[in-house]
């Protein structure tokens, strides 16, 4: 089967891996893909935007299956556009993926639906939104309503930090995504992702994985898209595993069925474990980045029939089996991420650190330049590892992390810690 994947980072290079390596695939695109995409499959230069060469590249390669990797072409109807060309896809419509686009509506979706999350109002002016946060016991989250990179949400331990944050996200600093906030608890406890994949009325769970938001050492600094991540996660129990499936992924498929916007393609549950267990914090509506990377290093099923069958309906007819191991991938960016990452360095020593015993490079924001490969992103590289416990595939992966010469780039260096800790 010719398959096409959509996007050019990390996460996007782990599913060209898995599916690469799949018996059914007999040839793999990846459009625009980056250096490291570009060992595993056939990168094309078309813009994961550009609807239309997408779909004229998919007609004229006879393309059998397109998978979409990332958030923004999802939430601009990729999916839509393939489906109304008849093209087999992986990953929601628009509709659906408005559980990623839109807070508020997927806060709406578990007022109705009793799932649970943290108390919530939306809000579409400044001053009634002011009104609401002054007397709001702190700190207070304020949010962004759409898609803001990450960076749309501000845990304000002030009233006067909470004002200002009210005030910046009307004032167009998230774009348009801020034209709508959402006010919130504050939920305490320890955060988790759980995948799931749902082919619109079944579901499949995968794993659970835990990663770092953080740019520093210790959980501090600005949010990132994340500096790493492992799976299993310990503090994942199989009862917090029910209680996540009962009470907040099996309404939420129910619900989105109800309402006419059946969800095909994978949850990616951001939860937070509290006291009265698993809240949730948001959906994403695609694989998490680098959280994928650990997934698919664990993954021993083949992930192109596991995939297939979401676009088929056929969920029920599939089963995924995951390695003993835990894997763990620590990203390294581009020194000046997340705010200005130093682009056009020179990264050596890829070959050897790919030797280490269970390691797999996969590349997040690179190209490769008369032979050299280049630094073109703010997270450039995940150094990922599986292990026989997350320890040791901590070990492994900075033992790999440690033989290459990239002086621009950086890493923490606790990825991890709470697994590790732990156990
Ligand atoms: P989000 O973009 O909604 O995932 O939020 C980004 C991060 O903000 C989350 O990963 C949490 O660390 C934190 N966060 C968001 N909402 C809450 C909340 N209600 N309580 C505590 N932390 C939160
Ligand atoms: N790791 C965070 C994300 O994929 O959004």
């Amino acid at each position: 089967m010719k398959i096409l994947v959509i996007g050019s980072g990390g996460r996007e290079h782990s599913l060209c891996w898995a599916i690469a390596a799949s018996p059914l695939t007999s040839k793999l695109y990846c459009a625009p893909g980056n250096a490291g995409i570009a060992n595993v499959a056939e990168c094309v230069a078309i813009d994961v935007m550009d609807f239309d060469r997408i779909v004229a590249f998919a007609r004229e390669k006879q393309i059998e299956f397109v998978v979409i990797g990332p958030d923004n072409p999802l939430a601009g109807g990729l999916a839509d556009r393939l489906a109304q060309a008849g093209i087999k896809h992986f990953g929601p419509s628009k509709a659906a993926a408005e559980l990623e686009w839109s807070k508020g509506f997927t806060k709406e979706l578990c007022e109705a639906e009793g799932i649970p999350t943290a108390r919530f109002k939306r809000f579409t002016d400044a001053a009634a939104a002011k009104d609401y946060a002054s007397d709001h016991p702190l700190p207070v989250v304020i949010k962004a309503d759409g898609l803001a990179l990450g960076k749309g949400v501000i845990i304000a331990t002030t009233r006067a930090e909470a004002s200002a944050a009210i005030d910046s996200m009307f004032a167009g600093t998230f774009g348009a995504s801020g034209q709508s906030i959402v006010i919130e608890e504050f939920m305490q406890g320890e955060e988790a992702s759980y995948f799931v994949l749902c082919d619109g009325e079944n579901v499949l769970p995968l794993a659970a994985a835990q990663d770092h938001k953080r740019v520093g050492d210790g959980d501090v600094g600005p949010n990132t898209g994340g500096m790493g991540a492992y799976s299993p996660a310990a503090v994942f129990t199989p009862t917090i595993e029910r209680q996540t499936m009962e009470r907040i992924i099996l309404p939420t498929v129910r619900g989105m069925k109800a309402r006419g916007r059946p969800f095909k393609g994978v949850f990616y549950a951001g939860l937070m474990l509290t006291a009265e267990g698993p809240k949730l914090i948001e959906y994403n509506a695609r694989f998490g980045d680098p959280e994928c990377q650990v997934l698919m290093m664990r993954l021993k099923s083949d992930i192109v029939t596991l995939l297939l069958a979401v676009a088929d309906g056929a969920l029920k007819t599939v089963d995924a089996r995951w390695r003993d191991e835990a894997a763990l991938t620590v990203v390294m960016a581009a020194r000046g991420y997340p705010e200005a990452p130093l682009k056009g360095t020179t990264i050596r020593g890829l070959d050897k650190a790919a030797a280490v015993e269970g390691v797999e490079i996969f590349h997040a924001g690179t190209v490769a330049k008369d032979g050299a490969i280049i630094a073109n992103g703010g997270r450039v590289l995940n150094i990922t590892a599986l292990g026989r416990d997350v320890a040791e595939a901590k070990a492994r992966a900075y033992r790999a992390v440690d033989l290459i010469d990239w002086p621009e780039g950086f890493t923490r260096r606790d990825i991890g810690w709470r697994a590790v800790g732990r156990s």
